[in-house]
């Protein structure tokens, strides 16, 4: 969607007038440059018993040439039902009598209010119809945006707005990733897209690690997980600005990249298992991030480091029983192949301490138990430092993408390092607190730094990366989690 801020001038084909409860009179420049028909009409909707202004609500008028779409927007809105109102004005909205919307913001509306609403719109604005045929008849056509208040707004609204636009370029490429089916979308297509976004960009870089690399380089997690398949396992690394702040730490990036799991030799019941062409969501997080990062210019330096594999049972697949020898040097025994994701992860963390980062965040979709314990409403999230979870508990509530605390006891370390053959075991002993196993698993692959831990976070987006019908921002399918919780994080 391409998106402007003017002042109260030209009406495209659709006027769209939030409005808060109580309004029984348009509100002044709502209605600049209306004939006096069009006018009275809206007005009359306005006093009409069908127009309350209660948050969620909306009435769309028919004028002559204009649509006017009032949306209510209750008393006083939340930052949240700002940018849900936008998203859901959005979807209401049909292209056949045009794509040029026009948004008023008029009395009581602040600044940033207007900036969540635009984003909402702007976020909402993704399809994933690219495999459907379309009728001849219907409209192909982008969205344009034309968010239009009064002069004082002006300068700071436009930031936004393209600050919005910028990032929603990364949250789109993330659901993209996430959607296209694992026919399309293996490993070495995610990589060969990296490279293809990467091509033309002098300050992005991009290094695949092929199936050969990661043999020579002992990445045996990923290997182990990724050798069932025909489709090869393989690494991505992206960096941003890669020659700025050389001895300055910079943040990395992790993500589980699993383009489809199928469990393995322990295999999956085939119920819902089309679900999981979305394990790779932490890798299009990171893909998505660095996206966001770049379209809204950001000047430091950031790593990332994608883990890719199919996850397939085969004559070449790994067995429960084996025992991985990891990049870290520890070995894990596999008594779950379906616990797959923390395998390949074993050695993405490692790799990434070896870049020296003032800090690690992973994504993955990694445990059901995360999906039982948080729904689809949160991220699990486990760090070993107090002050990193509370920056990314902030930076998820600022953009409504919650990432929720949990513990990283000791216990559940002890239950993942008590195997009588190898250093690390891939189950818990029970099926209890499943999410927690996996991230005290997780723990023992992040390096010490100067005799400690480096900071690092594990967030657990299995319940938040689809299917969460209460996410506005998203019709259905992947949602681009975390692409903007992490953006704010690393630039603010
Ligand atoms: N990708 C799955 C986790 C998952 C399941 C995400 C359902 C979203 C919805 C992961 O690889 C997995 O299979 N985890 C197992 C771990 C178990 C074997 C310890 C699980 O959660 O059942
Ligand atoms: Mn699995
Ligand atoms: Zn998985």
């Amino acid at each position: 969607m391409d998106a402007n801020v003017s002042e109260f001038s030209h009406i495209g084909d659709i006027l769209v007038l939030p409005l808060f409860e109580g309004t029984e009179k348009a509100p002044n420049n709502a209605l600049n440059g209306l004939s006096r028909t069009q006018r009275s009409l809206v007005n009359e909707a306005l006093a009409s018993e069908s127009f309350t202004g209660k948050n969620g609500k909306h009435l769309s008028v028919w004028t002559p040439e204009c649509r006017v779409v009032l949306v209510g927007m209750g008393e006083c809105p939340s930052d949240k039902e700002c940018r849900d109102g936008g998203a859901k004005t959005l979807a209401a909205l049909s292209k056949d009598y045009g794509t040029n919307i026009t948004v008023r913001f008029t009395t009581g509306w602040t600044t940033s209010m207007m900036a969540l609403f635009a984003e909402g719109m702007i976020l909402r604005d993704y399809d994933f119809d690219k495999y459907l045929q379309k009728n001849d008849d219907e409209n192909q056509e982008n969205w344009s945006l034309d968010c239009q208040a009064s002069r004082r707004h002006q300068e700071i609204l436009k930031s936004e707005v393209s600050k919005s636009v910028a990032i929603t370029k990364g949250v789109h490429m993330a659901r993209e990733l996430g959607n296209e089916p694992a026919n399309i979308m293996y490993p070495e297509e995610f990589a060969r897209r990296a490279t293809e976004w990467a091509k033309d960009k002098s300050n992005v870089e991009i290094e695949v690690w092929d199936y050969a690399r990661l043999q020579k380089e002992g990445m045996h997690g990923v290997i182990a997980v990724g050798k069932g398949s025909e489709r090869k396992p393989c690494m991505v690394f992206f960096r941003l600005n890669p020659t700025t702040d050389k001895n300055k730490q910079v943040p990395c990036i992790v993500g589980k990249g699993i383009t489809f799991d199928t469990g393995g030799i322990s295999i999956k019941p085939s119920a819902g298992m089309w679900d999981m062409k979305f394990d790779m969501h932490g890798s299009a997080t990171v893909f998505g991030l660095f996206v966001a990062l770049y379209e809204s210019g950001y000047k430091g330096r950031v790593n990332g480091i994608t883990c890719m594999a199919e996850n397939m049972p085969s004559a070449g697949a790994y067995r429960p029983g084996d025992i991985i020898d990891t990049y870290s040097g520890k070995t894990i025994e596999v008594l779950n192949t379906d616990a797959e994701g923390r395998n390949v992860l074993a050695d993405g963390l490692w790799k990434s301490a070896e870049l020296d980062p003032s800090y690690i965040v992973d994504l993955a979709t990694l445990t059901g138990a995360c999906v039982v314990a948080l729904g689809h409403e949160a991220s699990g999230l486990w760090s070993n430092n107090d002050d990193l979870s509370a920056r990314i508990h902030a930076a998820g509530n600022a953009e409504d993408e919650i990432a929720w605390p949990m513990p990283l006891l000791p216990a559940f370390e002890k239950e993942m390092t008590g195997s009588k053959v190898a250093d690390v075991q891939n189950l818990g002993k029970g099926r209890w607190g499943g999410a927690c196993t996996a991230a005290g698993f997780l723990k023992q692959f992040v390096q010490e730094r100067d005799g400690e831990q480096i900071p690092w976070a594990h967030l657990d987006i299995a319940g938040t990366a689809w299917g969460a019908s209460t996410n506005a921002m998203v019709a259905n399918g992947a949602t681009g989690i975390h692409v903007r919780t992490l953006h704010r994080l690393i630039t603010e």
